[in-house]
């Protein structure tokens, strides 16, 4: 089956705001003004009651109670608010089980918010890799979006020709959906992303988060790719350690990163850990 097939196999992925699609799609722009966001906000009533209610809450410790999306975007700023939406329009969806994939409630979400602030870190302070930190922290967060629709869609015989797979040919949880599936998460998540209409440059950095593009220059795939591997060395979703995937050889060349480097952005990402659990709470 297809990457389009399966995503439109999936039927009962939950809605996911049109609002916040919107405003990943602003991430294309140059410059966008607060006006721009406060009106894509202003369409969503549900998401604008959630968003101040937790711009609201003890996590921001603000003064003065937020009342209106105006005054959120103001006080906070055009990336925390990315933050906040993101977390609010994608927490439920991606904090369901996912038996196919062993992976406990809460689980993919934790990993995917530590990839994202893991994102953020390298392209702020870790790595010279010219992308802007709303646009890590956003496909950090979706890098793994397609394990919700393959979750749904696996059989268990083709879950048990994975897993055998894996532990036969010795290779990655992404490698073994390939040669089962024909194809993988991160194509599948792509392919959700794509019918989502979010941005090429953040659709090409899931399909190919576990098979960066390095050449002829650094992909934005390069930064998911290294963020997942991150989070994983750093300890996020500790029971998927059987999947873990290592850093591609061909990153590791294009960006001097020995082994120490490889360390001290790990040592970064523990940092976040507190920071991710309390945002979880937000959703
Ligand atoms: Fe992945
Ligand atoms: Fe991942």
């Amino acid at each position: 089956m297809t990457a389009h097939e399966l995503v439109a196999k999936v039927k009962n992925l939950p809605p996911v705001s049109q609002a916040a699609l919107r405003l990943v799609g602003l991430l294309e722009q140059p410059a966008v003004s607060n006006e721009e966001v406060v009106q894509i906000l202003k369409c969503d009533n549900v998401l604008t009651a959630k968003l101040l209610r937790a711009c609201n809450s003890p996590y921001f410790g603000l003064e003065e109670p937020v009342s209106s999306v105006d005054q959120a975007v103001f006080i906070l700023g055009h990336q925390q608010i990315l933050h906040i939406v993101l977390t609010l329009a994608f927490g439920g969806a991606m904090a369901v089980p996912l038996p196919r994939y062993a992976v406990e409630a809460n689980e993919l979400w934790q990993h995917s918010l530590t990839t994202a602030a893991t994102a953020e870190m390298l392209v702020s302070n870790g790595l010279d890799l010219n992308v802007e930190p709303p646009v890590a922290f956003t496909v950090g967060l979706l890098h793994d979006i397609g394990k919700l629709v393959l979750g749904q869609a696996l059989t268990p015989e083709s879950q048990a020709d994975i897993r055998r797979c894996i532990t036969q040919e010795q290779v990655s949880r992404a490698e073994a959906e390939r040669v089962i599936l024909g194809t993988d998460h991160s194509e599948v998540g792509a392919t959700l992303l794509q019918v989502w209409h979010l941005p090429e440059e953040i659709v090409e950095a899931v399909a190919h988060h576990h098979r960066p593009v390095v050449e002829p220059r650094p992909r934005l795939s390069v930064v998911t790719h290294l963020a997942n591997c991150v989070a994983h060395l750093a300890g996020s979703a500790p029971g998927w350690a059987a999947y873990a995937v290592r850093v591609d050889e061909r990153v590791v060349n294009a960006f001097g990163l020995t082994p120490d480097r490889v360390e001290s952005l790990v040592v970064l990402a523990r940092e976040s850990f507190d920071r991710v659990d309390q945002f979880m709470t937000l959703a």
